[in-house]
C-alpha cells in the first residue's frame, strides 16, 4: 500500500501541514495500542508507545507510593517527544500531553472495560479507579485542555479494523462534527456496573 498517497496526502490537504502528529489516548484497556498499531501501519509512520518511551528515558516526576508506580513528568514527556521528527502516532493514556495535531480519545462501555481489565489480573481497586475514570470522561476532558482537535470514538462492539477506518476518516478530516461534541455519556452503563458490584 502506498501510504503517503492513500493516507497522508488527504490529511496534509485537510490540516495544511506537511507533518502529522496523532495521539491515541483513552483509559487503559480501551484498545489504544491495538488501534495505534493498525493506523501507524496504514500511515507508514513511526509508532511510539508513550509509556515505554517514558520508562526507557526515566521521564518521571515522583513515585506514587500508594500505587507503587512512577508518575510521568508531563513537561519532560512533552519536551522529549517534541524532538521526534516526522509523521508519528503516539499511543498511550498520556499521549495527549505531547505536542500533537489531533487527539483521538478511544472510549469503551465501562462494563466491557471492567471485563478487559479483569483479564489483565489487575487489583479490584485499580480496575475500579480506571472504570471510574472512563465513566467521568477523564482522558477526554484532559485532552480538551491541551489540544483543539480532540475527537472521541466509541470502541464498544467494534472490531479493531472498523475502528481504524473510523479513526483514519476523522484524522483525514471527515465526519469530524460527529466525534467532537462530547456525545459519549456512560452514566447509565456505569450505574449498571456499580449495581453489579454491590
Ligand atoms: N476493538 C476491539 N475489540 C475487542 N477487543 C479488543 C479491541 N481492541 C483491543 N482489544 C483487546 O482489549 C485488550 C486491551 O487492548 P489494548 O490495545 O492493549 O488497550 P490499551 O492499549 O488501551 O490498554 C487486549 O486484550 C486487546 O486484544
Ligand atoms: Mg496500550
Amino acid at each position: 500500500m502506498n501510504c503517503s498517497k492513500n493516507f497522508i496526502n488527504p490529511c496534509v490537504g485537510d490540516l495544511g501541514k506537511k507533518v502529522l502528529r496523532v495521539a491515541i489516548t483513552g483509559t487503559p484497556g480501551t484498545g489504544k495500542s491495538t488501534l495505534s498499531k493498525i493506523i501507524s501501519n496504514k500511515m507508514g509512520c513511526l509508532l511510539v508507545d508513550v509509556n515505554e518511551f517514558a520508562k526507557k528515558r526515566g521521564l518521571f516526576a515522583e513515585k506514587d507510593v500508594k500505587r507503587g508506580s512512577w508518575i510521568v513528568d508531563e513537561k519532560k514527556l512533552k519536551k522529549e517527544t517534541d524532538a521526534i521528527k516526522g509523521n508519528i502516532v503516539l499511543d498511550g493514556h498520556m499521549s495527549h500531553f505531547c505536542r500533537v495535531d489531533i487527539v483521538i480519545v478511544l472510549r469503551l462501555n465501562p462494563a466491557e472495560l471492567k471485563k478487559r481489565l479483569s483479564l489483565r489480573g489487575w487489583s479490584a481497586n485499580k480496575i475500579k479507579e480506571n472504570v471510574e475514570a472512563e465513566a467521568l470522561d477523564v482522558c477526554f476532558l484532559e485532552a480538551r485542555k491541551k489540544c483543539k482537535n480532540v475527537f472521541e470514538i466509541d470502541a464498544t462492539g467494534k472490531s479493531p479494523n472498523a475502528l481504524a477506518k473510523e479513526a483514519i476518516a476523522v484524522i483525514c478530516g471527515r465526519n469530524r462534527e460527529k466525534y467532537a461534541q462530547n456525545r459519549i455519556n456512560w452514566s447509565f452503563e456505569f450505574v449498571s456496573v456499580l449495581r453489579e458490584s454491590i
